[in-house]
């Protein structure tokens, strides 16, 4: 594959700049600073209004796409969603907290994690969040019993773990048995903590939820989740006499980082796995339930670059050539965390072959803090802006101050035109909460 085939928002100029969004990355250099995080709009709704249009037109009126913003989350990309009509899911009081000052509706939150505390409970239904996911039975009474208290009676999925294996990293697996999150089929407890949700006065439960895991390129395991889903629906029909009516298939449709890497049309993903569950559907004789999707990575990993400049090139006779740039592991932890593999150039040199061999390493203490090694780069020098793509998602969200580095702006670019979504970090705000 040829990145740039694929990535139709980042192109190079006739003077050789890699360019995102119609604007040059060194002038965007120049005139935000290094390290900066660049966001193309255009690809942020064009794949939401993808998911939004084939979740309709394959899954029915009704389905909705939610932003998993996990992946990134500030004021910003909420008015997006909100206005693209996504739906969004938040993880936590923080990113509740965001999406209210952006306005979200607060119908279109589905609240996720799998250890939400008495104050984040309160909160959500202060805020009026219209869904809880419920991960597990202490959550569910606890619930169950701030709900009572207010009065009120609380939509929710619960989280169900199907047992699948979607063959991605190990640390980003979230749907088999042993997972910590939800209640697994296989054990029993799924269907304990469907009957307990069932009984409860202050609940109304609507629907399942599973999430396998994420960056996972095959339809098979979300054809075989949700065979298994159907499957428990039936038999909660059945047991029960309960019909479910909400079945939200999670996240992790993925993306290509570099030109090895597999690419997925998420429009025709969501056709095929539409077509099973419609066959799932009709076979254990149950109504199609409303589907909802969770996509994170996919809506805006790829809508991202961030640039750094080249502080110094060094080779190590007989063992590597170093590429040490003004960001690293503070802003993007993937490849410390993962081994994320990631596609780098040098965006002032763009059109020079990416024949040079480096590892490219961040400024912190410590021998880890890489963004990638023996990365394919042009050959490079000090004050060059070195590029790297497909950080959209999870890098800024994930983002720390780890050396007292303070984090990168994030710029949103579209058809020629920028503005700061996130303002660079001062050093006083890395000190603002130190008792001084
Ligand atoms: N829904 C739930 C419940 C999730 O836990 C996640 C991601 C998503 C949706 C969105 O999945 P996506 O479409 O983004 O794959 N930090 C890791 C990724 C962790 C994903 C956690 N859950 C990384 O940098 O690769």
């Amino acid at each position: 594959m040829n990145i740039f085939d694929y990535y139709t928002h980042l192109s190079v100029n006739d003077e050789g700049h890699l360019t995102i969004g119609g604007m040059d990355t060194v002038e965007l250099a120049k005139t935000y600073g290094t390290p900066a995080y660049i966001m193309d709009e255009n690809y942020i709704r064009n794949t939401c209004r993808t998911y939004l249009a084939a979740a309709r037109k394959y899954f029915g009126a009704d389905a909705l796409p939610l932003y998993a913003s996990k992946a990134f989350s500030c004021v910003g990309i909420y008015k997006i969603a909100a206005e693209e009509g996504m739906g969004i899911d938040c993880v936590s009081g923080g990113e509740l907290y965001t999406a209210k000052v952006a306005g979200f509706p607060a119908d279109k939150i589905y609240f996720h994690g799998n250890n939400k505390t008495d104050r984040d409970i309160r909160d959500a239904m202060d805020m009026g969040v219209g869904t809880f996911v419920v991960d597990n039975t202490d959550e569910l009474y606890a619930l169950n019993a701030i709900a009572a208290e207010k009065n009120v009676t609380q939509r929710i999925l619960l989280r169900i773990s199907p047992g699948i294996d979607p063959h991605t990293h190990k640390a980003v697996v979230t749907g088999s048995v042993d997972s910590k999150f939800g209640s697994a089929i296989e054990t029993g407890q799924a269907m304990e903590i469907v009957k307990l949700a069932i009984s409860l006065d202050n609940v109304r439960l609507v629907g399942l939820h599973c999430h396998i895991g994420s960056q996972i390129f095959d339809i098979e395991p979300f054809s075989d989740a949700a065979d298994i889903m159907i499957r428990f629906i039936a038999d909660i029909k059945r047991e029960c006499g309960y019909e479910i009516d909400e079945l939200n298939l999670g996240g992790g449709l993925g993306v290509p980082y570099t030109k090895h890497d597999r690419t997925v049309n998420y429009a025709e993903a969501i056709r095929d796995i539409a077509a099973v569950v419609t066959g799932f559907c009709r076979d254990s004789g149950i109504c199609m339930p409303r589907v909802i999707l969770e996509p994170g990575r996919s809506l805006v990993a790829a809508s991202g670059i961030t640039l750094y400049t080249v502080g110094s090139v060094k080779e190590i006779p007989g063992f590597k050539n170093y590429i040490s740039v003004d960001g690293g592991m503070p802003d993007n932890p993937r490849y410390a965390l993962y081994q994320s593999q990631y596609t780098a150039m040098i965006a002032n040199r763009a059109s020079q072959p990416d024949d040079y061999r480096a590892t490219v390493a961040g400024r912190c203490c410590e021998s880890g803090d890489l963004i990638g090694e023996n990365m394919e780069i042009q050959k490079a020098q000090r004050g060059d802006i070195l590029a790297v793509l497909t950080t959209g998602a999870y890098n800024y969200s994930m983002a720390s101050n780890y050396n007292r580095i303070p984090r990168p702006p994030v710029i949103l670019v579209k058809d020629g035109e920028a503005r700061v979504l996130i303002r660079r970090e001062t050093y006083e705000d890395i000190i603002k909460n130190d008792v001084l």
